[in-house]
């Protein structure tokens, strides 16, 4: 008999008590109706590699939708239920726990799976990505942390592989090619040379899926800590291309990729920052099929798209040797997303492009003037288009530092407005 490897120590010293507490409870209640419960997928990879990974993805033998019901009564507070085809995802303090019910439907072989296994989760694990994520940990208490590892996770854990199941499994979903490129590159892994082989003859299927679905893959790409990497891959494995032929995962993008990161907050990633970097170096119309294709949404549309407007404006900031007037770059740079400013910034090759969009990005954009428009009105100026007029002269003046209290402010509006009313109007 091969031994059984148990986590219980893992699990112990690697989770949150008050999610351990949580497993066991919910294992007993699951026991108490006739069901077995399993840590699954993720997790249980996390929990064997000593990473954390603190959302909980569990299977029951059972019904999971029924289980969910008996937490929300039971003394667990503040839970919050969302079922879906059979899987409940549990909002409960900071955690999200998904639970699916074991899926019976399977691509198996009939008498592929050796007797001692429990039919319904070898089933569930059969379906799923690879080999490292279809493992199981029991939950229930007689065999609490005995590792299930029916199809030689382990053994592709210790050896780094990213291995599928069975050769169908990138027809059955093709964002597994994806999925494989991000766990490949995420913990520093091979793909496995049949699954690679298997990987290249299905990038075709890709066509198959959304643009919707592709996105979702996109963004859990981006979040990852080093996206460059599995952008490289994709793009070596022309998996990248099938989003848009002209898009590269290069020592260029890796490059901007890192600046984006000094750039930025570093507790989450700069997704839309990535994600209009990535497409900086398409033309315009190639933007516009990538913004169809993915359906992106509105705000992520615009930033892409005045990403692609500014580059050509920022060539007149390009001038090293002429002095720019400080409201002169306001006024080319003002009224675009920060997001696409500060792509331009990170994507520039030009330092005097890259010093002006600095200045407008760090002071510039906060420039008001003290005087308001109301403040206007009272000195004489009729509503309408002239008191905008007035302001933005005023902010003219007061960014090029021709002026610098709110009484200068004032005597320069008066002057003008004199001046206007002695020619009849500005
Ligand atoms: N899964 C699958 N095929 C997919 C998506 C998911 O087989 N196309 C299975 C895998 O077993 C995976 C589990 O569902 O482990 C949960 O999916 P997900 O949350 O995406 O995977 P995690 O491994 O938890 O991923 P991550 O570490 O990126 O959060």
């Amino acid at each position: 008999m091969p031994k059984v490897l148990n986590l219980a120590d893992r699990i112990e010293k690697q989770l949150p008590p008050q999610l351990v507490e949580f497993m066991e409870s919910t294992a007993l209640i699951a026991g108490g109706l006739g069901w077995r419960l399993y840590l699954v997928g993720g997790t249980v990879r996390d929990l064997l590699l000593g990473r954390p990974n603190y959302d909980l993805d569990m299977v029951v033998e059972g019904d999971a939708l029924a289980l969910g019901k008996r937490l929300t009564e039971t003394r667990k507070t503040g839970i919050t239920v969302h079922s879906r085809f059979g899987t409940v995802k549990l909002r409960w303090q900071s955690w999200t726990i998904d639970i699916a019910t074991a899926r019976t439907e399977t691509y198996a072989r009939p008498g592929a799976l050796p007797e001692a296994k429990p039919g319904l989760l070898a089933n569930d694990l059969f379906r799923r990505d690879f080999t490292v994520n279809a493992m199981a940990v029991e939950l229930f208490s007689g065999r609490w942390g005995q590792l299930i590892d029916l199809y030689g996770g382990l053994k592709d854990l210790k050896a780094g592989l990213i291995r599928i199941l069975h050769d169908n499994s990138f027809i059955d979903d093709a964002t597994r090619i994806w999925r494989a490129i991000r766990y490949e590159q995420r913990l520093d892994f091979v793909i496995e040379p049949a699954t690679l082989r298997l990987l290249k003859r299905d990038i075709p299927r890709l066509d198959t899926i959304s643009g919707d679905r592709i996105r979702h893959e996109l963004e859990l790409a981006l979040k990852e800590s080093a996206p460059e990497k599995v952008l490289r891959r994709a793009s070596d494995l022309r998996v990248l291309a099938k989003i848009n032929p002209r898009l590269k995962g290069n020592d260029w993008l890796a490059e901007r990729f890192q600046a984006a990161r000094e750039y930025t907050r570093p507790d989450s990633p700069p997704v839309p920052l990535y994600l209009s970097l990535l497409a900086y170096p398409l033309p315009a119309h190639d933007i516009e099929d990538m913004i169809a294709f993915l359906h992106l949404p509105k705000t992520e549309a615009q930033v892409l798209q005045e990403t692609a407007e500014l580059k050509s404006v920022i060539k007149l900031l390009d001038k090293p040797k002429l002095k720019l007037k400080r409201s002169e770059i306001f006024r080319l740079l003002t009224g675009y997303a920060a997001a696409a400013l500060e792509t331009n910034l990170i994507a520039a090759d030009s330092p005097a492009v890259r010093k002006h969009i600095r200045l407008f990005l760090t002071k510039l954009r906060y420039g008001k003037s003290a005087i308001t428009g109301e403040d206007l009105i009272k000195l004489g100026v009729p509503q309408g288009p002239q008191v905008k007029n007035i302001l933005g002269k005023l902010l003219d003046a007061r960014l090029d530092g021709n002026v610098r209290s709110r009484k200068g402010e004032e005597e320069l509006a008066s002057s003008w407005i004199l001046s206007c009313t002695r020619h009849g109007g500005c």
